[in-house]
């Protein structure tokens, strides 16, 4: 993990703005390293480990020393870290993507922030990781850029080095055209993506916004037909070339996961799980990082009013809540922690019994393996996103029942609702229906269970990460040989 090595070799970059390993610091001047938190790690990490190659990000601390500047060899990966000040970090990462982008691009559930302190420091950090992966790239290497953080990378990467394949994914939703046109930098925005050859969304409807975007905001001449997922790619004709548009559902390790959840002490800790819990009926359980997009105050809210109204009962039912911190010194944030345990406190108030808490809420990041055992211990999964790109826990969870067990209560307005479609489909912002479907959920029969869990099974193990990487992987390759840029794009796409 320490070995040093030199720069400029790598034939495939991928660039985030975290590394998949936070550095830690201790007390005594040690450190340590700990996975990073998220849906994009969870999904790159163990492809990125298979395709070997490097990945430039930032280790989650600021200010690193020197040493702690220099890449580093973690099996067949190299990390190149990227410093951030603590200034970078409040005005880059905590504001202008988690301030600005993320709330506008999750249907401004909360209102964006439009800083322009903030943004001027977007560009200059976006203009660091394309430094720092120009420096890590061989010549000709192909480059992936992810994420909201780094939309600027594609377009200066390319005029740092145009012999590069660029391409660019979107983890979270894009959003409506409408709300993307409040963003005071939306020419600048859009322009950087077009630097990229391959531009991905999670969802057709992402990639025809941005089409639209293209053409509006940045004059590309855009193709018109309706965009197909993984297929029938948009194209934009941009500064001499053409810039491929297209929908590529993120998934998960599926099979690795599936393989991990049959494992004999597994299946024991789920049983210890369920005895800690005092052996209910039913194990209700959620797991989100701490964030208002995620509809936990919803499903308390939905959980609260079933118990009041007689509909679940305490001494058999049971919420956990496993909801790891996160962009804890944005403000948005801590109002959402407040709101969320004075929730937690007023149920347990109201319906709990001594030594029987009906819901039990842990703040902190669970071990995969623990994490796991939950997944197979709960009989229903609660997930209620208001907005998600996609949601890999909903298929973390289906991809935990080889034993066809349980049932998946999954919002409408989450990536994931679009090919989960046998589970049990709600609108958060409808509470009735969403108290409805959890009752449905609690006591469907087990055919009915196993039924919709096959059926959810086929599509998370058939549709796996490695399944999104190729296909956008063999799509960026396709864009490397020479295009025709004069004829422009047609309707054949
Ligand atoms: P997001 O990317 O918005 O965080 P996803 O559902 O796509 O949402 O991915 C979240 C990832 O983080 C999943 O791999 C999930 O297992 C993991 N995760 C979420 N909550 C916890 C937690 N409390 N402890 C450990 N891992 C968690
Ligand atoms: C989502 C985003 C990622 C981000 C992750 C964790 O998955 O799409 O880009 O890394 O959340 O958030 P954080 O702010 O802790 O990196």
């Amino acid at each position: 993990m320490t070995e040093r090595v030199p720069t400029g070799t790598s034939d495939f970059v991928v660039v985030a703005n975290r590394l998949p390993i936070d550095l830690e610091r201790h007390p005594d001047g040690t450190t340590t390293w700990q996975r990073s938190p998220g849906g994009l790690v969870t999904a790159l990490e163990p492809l990125l480990r298979r395709r070997r190659g490097a990945w430039v990000g930032w280790p989650g601390v600021a200010d690193l020393s020197p040493a702690e500047r220099e890449p580093i060899i973690d099996g067949d990966l190299v990390l190149h870290p990227v410093t951030l000040s603590d200034d970078d970090v409040a005005q880059y990462y905590e504001g202008f993507s988690n301030a600005t982008l993320w709330p506008l691009y999750h249907d401004v559930i909360v209102k964006p922030i439009y800083h322009r302190g903030w943004w001027d420091r977007y560009v200059e950090v976006n203009r660091r990781f394309a430094e720092a992966t120009s420096a890590a790239a061989a010549d000709g290497a192909t480059v992936w850029v992810q994420d909201y953080q780094l939309q600027l990378v594609p377009r200066m990467l390319r005029e740092l080095r145009p012999d590069l394949t660029i391409g660019f994914f979107l983890h979270i939703p894009f959003p409506p055209v409408e709300l993307f046109m409040q963003m005071p930098w939306r020419t600048e925005i859009t322009e950087g993506l077009l630097g990229a050859d391959l531009v991905g969304f999670h969802l057709t409807g992402g990639a025809q916004n941005f089409l639209i975007l293209a053409r509006r905001l940045a004059g590309a001449a855009t193709s018109r037909a309706s965009v197909g997922v993984r297929s029938r790619f948009g194209e934009a004709a941009y500064d001499d070339r053409v810039v491929r548009v297209g929908a590529f559902p993120i998934s998960i390790d599926s099979a690795a996961l599936d393989r991990r959840a049959r494992n004999r002490d597994i299946r024991r800790r789920a049983r210890e799980i369920r005895a800690e819990l005092g052996n209910p009926r039913t194990i209700l359980l959620g797991v989100d990082r701490l964030d208002y997009t995620k509809g936990i105050d919803v499903r308390l809210k939905a959980f609260t009013e079933l118990l009041a109204e007689g509909r679940a009962h305490g001494e058999d039912t049971v919420f956990v809540q496993l909801a790891t911190p996160s962009r804890e010194r944005v403000e948005s944030y801590r109002a959402l922690r407040d709101d969320i345990e004075r929730q937690v406190g007023h149920i347990n108030g109201e319906y709990s019994r001594v030594g029987h808490p009906v819901v039990h809420y842990l703040h902190r990041p669970i071990p995969r393996d623990e994490l796991i055992a939950f997944f197979v211990a709960a009989d229903v999964m609660l997930v209620t996103p208001l907005r998600d790109g996609m949601n890999l826990v909903a298929k973390e969870y289906v991809a935990c029942r080889s034993d066809l067990g349980g049932a998946l209560v999954l919002s409408e307005f989450t990536g994931a609702a679009d090919e989960l479609r046998q589970a049990y489909l709600v609108n958060p912002h409808d509470l009735d229906g969403v108290k409805n479907v959890i009752e449905t959920a609690i006591t469907q029969t087990p055919e009915d269970g196993r039924r919709r869990m096959r059926a959810l099974r086929r599509q998370v193990l058939t549709h796996d990460v490695d399944r999104w990487a190729r296909s956008f992987l063999d799509a960026l390759a396709s864009t490397a040989a020479p295009t025709n840029p004069a004829s422009g794009p047609g309707d054949s796409a």
